[in-house]
């Protein structure tokens, strides 16, 4: 597939006639008779840091799956940077999966054998990196994330915020256009969920990187800048929002 138009980010973000980043038509995605998505139509464009809220079996998930090519719908267009995503080859998906997205989970999903500098690590290293820069690079992320001290520790022996602080220094390593995170601070307190939401926002601004978040709280969505709100597998509204913590 053409990347063209991944590769000039800086011009889609300051041209209305080049194509959005990512763009839904019509997505619709049953599971057996649970219409999951009943017809998405959403466009993000590049550097939007935006939430997505609703109920529980609204469809976030399902919605960040098929944005994220993770999940093919079963019919309407998912287009990246102008390019259909649901024509690729499942190899194809996943090597821009590997190369243009991050993924950051409720519950890290860090490897746990690995200590924390080797997690950051793996998507360099998936991408053909060597080893040792691979290391200074994964070290210099964590440090940027305020868990540099961390570096050589496994999950099990680290906090769950420093844990999560470390599974976002994994999806932002190899510096990815979009960054998608599934209620990514569902399993912290509340002080250490507003922290991670902080670097996360603060961090993806500073670096020109989109950010997809979905959450069930609120005040969490209030670190972004545009919240969607999904009902019954329907965008039920979406809008700018202005915060003291997105100012
Ligand atoms: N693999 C699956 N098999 C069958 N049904 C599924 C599957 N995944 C999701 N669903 C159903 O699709 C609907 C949307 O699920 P989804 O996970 O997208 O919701 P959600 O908004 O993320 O919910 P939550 O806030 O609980 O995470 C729900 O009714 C769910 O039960
Ligand atoms: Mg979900």
């Amino acid at each position: 597939m053409s990347t063209n138009a991944i590769h000039t980010q800086a011009n889609i973000y300051q041209s209305k006639t080049a194509p959005a980043l990512l763009e839904t038509n019509a997505v619709v995605k049953a599971y057996g008779d649970v219409h999951a998505l009943a017809g998405i139509d959403v466009t993000i464009n590049s550097g939007e840091i935006v939430a997505i809220m609703g109920p529980s079996g609204s469809g976030k998930s399902t919605l960040l799956h098929v944005l994220s090519g993770i999940l093919l719908p079963d019919s309407g267009s998912v287009r990246l940077g102008g390019d259909e995503l649901t024509s690729l080859s499942d190899a194809d998906r996943s090597r821009l999966r590997r190369t243009h997205f991050g993924f950051v989970f409720q519950d890290g999903q860090l490897v746990p054998e690995l200590t924390a500098r080797e997690n950051v690590a793996l998507p360099l290293l998936l991408n053909g990196a060597s080893r040792n820069k691979a290391i200074a690079q994964a070290e210099e992320w964590l440090t940027r994330m305020g868990v540099g001290d961390q570096a050589k520790k496994r999950p099990g022996q680290m906090s769950g915020g420093q844990a999560q602080r470390v599974a976002i220094a994994r999806a932002l390593v190899h510096e990815p256009d979009v960054v998608f995170a599934d209620e990514p601070t569902g399993a912290l307190d509340q002080a250490t969920g507003h922290e991670t939401m902080q670097v996360l926002t603060s961090t993806c601004a500073k670096r020109g990187m989109t950010l997809v978040v979905i959450t069930h709280d609120v005040k969490v969505a209030g670190w972004c800048r545009r919240l969607i709100e999904i009902r019954d597998g329907l965008i039920h509204t979406d809008r700018s929002i202005s915060t003291p913590e997105n100012r």
